[in-house]
């Protein structure tokens, strides 16, 4: 199964467009994904006809809305195929979803002594809430190494046996690098960890509307994502629990919606899912995000998958053959995500972004919220390039001129 870019590119409004005289070049997938036509419009209906609360209301308006809702958590349960919509939590994205294990979870059974495990070359928001939830319980942080001088070792698979000690409690780790393009084996990793009873944690944010992705055959615990990278809107994100730890956690933020009883002193909680989304909901961006579904599973995962590996090897090849260039992460040949992060010795990363961004293609450049991984790599920054279904070939041909001519400006 293959996919057609340039069919895909027309359900894209925002691709259609010049920058700097330019045809558009969007290689910024990694920081947010684009929209199609069918997720604008899914959010336009629903503030045309059915923008009403839901859960609390019994017209028709608020009806229709909880039942877009709840529609919503069920296709992106399937998505994952979770067992349970139950499992789907909505949040506000990947990070929230995090800090809502790192907060309930954490506060619920880490104590003095116990070790959370994660990786290297996590995002910042795999890191800092197991700081905060390791040092709140008085346990210890551990990291799984990163091979190779560029981390195309990828983790240090040898290590993490003996890392994995019945102390660990928790190991939380990305699927997919935001930086170094590392497609990790989870359910390799999960297969392990639950070997010595520890809770799995996934960071599946540049993973989810990428390839295909089964909770069940995984084996994990909790996954986070989010909306905006996989086609739907910002603001709305999911973290999925097996229903059975769910049950076991108190909510980490409360209030109306989440209560059957209570008193002046006291409260009890409905069950998950409703137990862990306090307030009022985002239900038109939920709504859009089942609809994202939708489109990534007519246009096929395998497909998406195999595009992206394709676009990756092509310009690991491409830039590979571009004078000074030091590529991070998977080697050519390797597997790798569609995303290809480099650094030149004498040009900073932030001129390559404003150099391309004058050629009309959008780069991103900078640590990537990941700071301990640039200072273990010797790098300030890396410049990144990541594809999605719409991209093609000839966008990789216009960003390496785009740096050649970069290059020979800081060369001259
Ligand atoms: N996490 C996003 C990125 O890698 C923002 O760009």
């Amino acid at each position: 199964m293959s996919l057609d870019p340039q069919k895909i590119r027309a359900d894209f409004p925002i691709l259609h467009q010049q920058v700097n005289g330019k045809p558009l070049v969007y290689l910024d997938n990694g920081a947010t994904s684009q929209k199609p036509r069918a997720v604008i419009d899914a959010l336009v209906r629903y503030y045309e006809r059915d923008n009403s609360n839901v859960h609390r209301g019994l017209h028709a308006l608020s009806m229709r809305a909880t039942d877009g809702y709840e529609g919503a958590r069920a296709r992106v349960a399937k998505f994952i195929n979770a067992a349970d919509p139950a499992e789907v939590i909505f949040t506000r994205g990947t990070t929230e979803s995090i800090n809502v294990v790192a907060r309930s979870w954490g506060h619920a059974h880490l104590k003095p002594g116990d070790v959370v495990l994660t990786t290297e070359f996590e995002h910042h928001s795999n890191l800092i809430p197991w700081q905060q939830a390791a040092r709140a319980a008085g346990a210890t942080l551990k990291f799984v190494p990163l091979l190779g001088v560029d981390g195309e070792g990828g983790p240090d698979l040898a290590a993490l046996d003996t890392l994995l000690t019945p102390q660990v409690k928790l190991f939380a780790f990305t699927h997919v690098s935001n930086t170094l393009g590392t497609i990790n084996p989870v359910a390799e990793f999960c297969r392990r960890a639950r070997a010595v009873g520890a809770v799995t944690v996934i960071d599946a944010a540049q993973s989810i509307g990428h390839m295909p992705f089964d909770v069940q055959q995984i084996g994990c615990d909790f996954v986070a994502f989010s909306g905006h990278k996989m086609c739907g809107p910002t603001g709305i994100g999911v973290l999925y629990g097996r229903r059975a730890l769910l049950e076991k956690l108190a909510p980490d933020e409360t209030g109306g919606g989440i209560v059957v009883s209570v008193t002046y002193q006291d409260a009890t909680w409905k069950p998950a899912p409703e137990r862990f989304e306090a307030g009022t909901p985002n239900v038109a961006d939920a709504i859009a995000l089942g609809t994202a579904c939708d489109y990534l599973d007519a246009v096929g995962r395998e497909a998406i998958a195999a595009h992206d590996d394709q676009l990756a090897r092509y310009a690991m090849d491409k830039l590979s053959a571009l004078p000074g260039i030091r590529i991070i992460g998977p080697r050519a040949g390797s597997p790798r995500s569609g995303l290809v992060s480099f650094a030149f010795e004498h040009v900073h990363a932030h001129d390559v972004v404003t150099f391309a961004n004058e050629d009309g293609i959008a780069l991103r450049g900078g640590h990537h919220c990941n700071q301990p991984l640039m200072r273990k790599l010797g790098l300030a920054s890396t410049s990144r390039a990541s594809f999605y279904l719409y991209n093609t070939e000839e966008e990789i041909d216009r960003l390496a001129k785009s740096l050649e001519r970069i290059l020979k400006f800081f060369a001259g």
